[in-house]
């Protein structure tokens, strides 16, 4: 489409708060112009008291789709048509696709987490997981563990009701009880030596570089796996210390390029193949690091 914007070319764009750092707009713009379709997605600044007016003026304004981030991917739910049953267990929406009288709000980062953990080779049935944090990302990847059969999932915060309500949600929903909460520093109390560890705080993210949630060495004994929900940087604080007790490590822009292109597929209703996401995962490598 080389850029150029027609009357039927279709908008979407990212509705946050701050969002000056995004690397969606250069997803969803890569993928339409290797797919040749007629879309562009924009970065929306929108604040908190704005964000009625802003869902609502775009539904006026035919945009066909919008990504939710930090802080309103619970706050949106609220304004939308309708809600996946996924996004509506995790308590938080991140992909808005237009219907006939309004937006269908979905839980892409969930699922993002899941195809990027594919495409590593990171296995979740049957493990022991340690989920570290309980706000929106250990939430997508709490259900996802217990979807995909988890042995057990220790969920693990620095404040502990946080992480009994997320448990609690989780068992709930899955009818099980296999969801432990505990505080975050009480990580010692966990008996199991072979853990996949799933970092999913903000501590450790740029220009925090120097900094892991848990920095004692012993507790990476135990952790076989380490994925860090953080990209930025490459290899966070966390990634290091799991490395350094010989476990292998992986950071969060699979999980990120996946969440897109599954926002992607369906506001365009297509199937993006492997080849085109490791393509677009090395474009936006290389971004990172030249922002870096
Ligand atoms: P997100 O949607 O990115 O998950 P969030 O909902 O604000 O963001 O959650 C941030 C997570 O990082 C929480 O689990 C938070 O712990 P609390 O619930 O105890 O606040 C965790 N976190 C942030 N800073 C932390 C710190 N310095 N030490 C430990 N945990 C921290």
């Amino acid at each position: 489409m080389e850029n150029r914007i027609h009357g039927k070319t279709k908008v979407c764009g990212l509705v946050g708060n701050p969002i000056e750092h995004t690397l969606s707009p250069m997803i969803h713009n890569q993928l339409a112009k290797k797919t040749g379709t007629d879309l562009v997605y924009v970065p929306f600044l929108v604040q908190s008291e704005g964000l009625y007016n802003a869902i609502n003026g775009a539904f006026e304004l035919n945009i066909t789709g919008l990504n939710v981030t930090v802080p309103y991917k619970n706050q949106v739910i609220q304004y939308l048509q309708e809600v996946d049953d996924i996004a509506r267990a995790i308590g938080a929406v991140n992909t808005l696709v237009r219907t006939k009288g309004g937006y269908m709000g979905y839980n892409t980062d969930m699922e993002g987490l899941f195809r990027g953990m594919i495409s590593d080779g990171i296995r979740i049935k049957g493990e022991t997981v340690i989920i570290l944090g309980a706000g929106g990302a250990a939430k997508a990847a709490a259900y996802l563990c217990v979807r995909e059969q988890a042995s057990k999932v220790y969920l693990l915060n620095r404040n502990v009701e946080r992480a009994i309500v997320l448990a609690d949600s989780m068992n709930y929903a899955f009818k099980t009880d296999i969801v432990f909460p505990m505080l975050l520093n009480d990580y010692d109390k966990i008996p199991e030596e072979h853990c996949l560890a799933i970092q999913a705080t903000s501590v450790g993210l740029s220009p925090n570089c120097e900094s892991a949630v848990i920095e004692d060495k012993d507790f990476y004994k135990k952790i076989h796996t380490g994925l860090d929900i953080i990209y930025n940087p490459e290899v966070t604080k966390f990634m290091k210390l799991v490395n350094m007790s010989g476990g292998k490590s992986y950071n969060g822009l699979k999980m990120l390029l996946y969440q897109g292109i599954i926002a992607y597929e369906h506001w365009n209703q297509v199937q993006i193949d492997e080849a085109t996401a490791s393509w677009l995962y090395e474009l936006i490598s290389e971004e990172l690091k030249n922002h870096e």
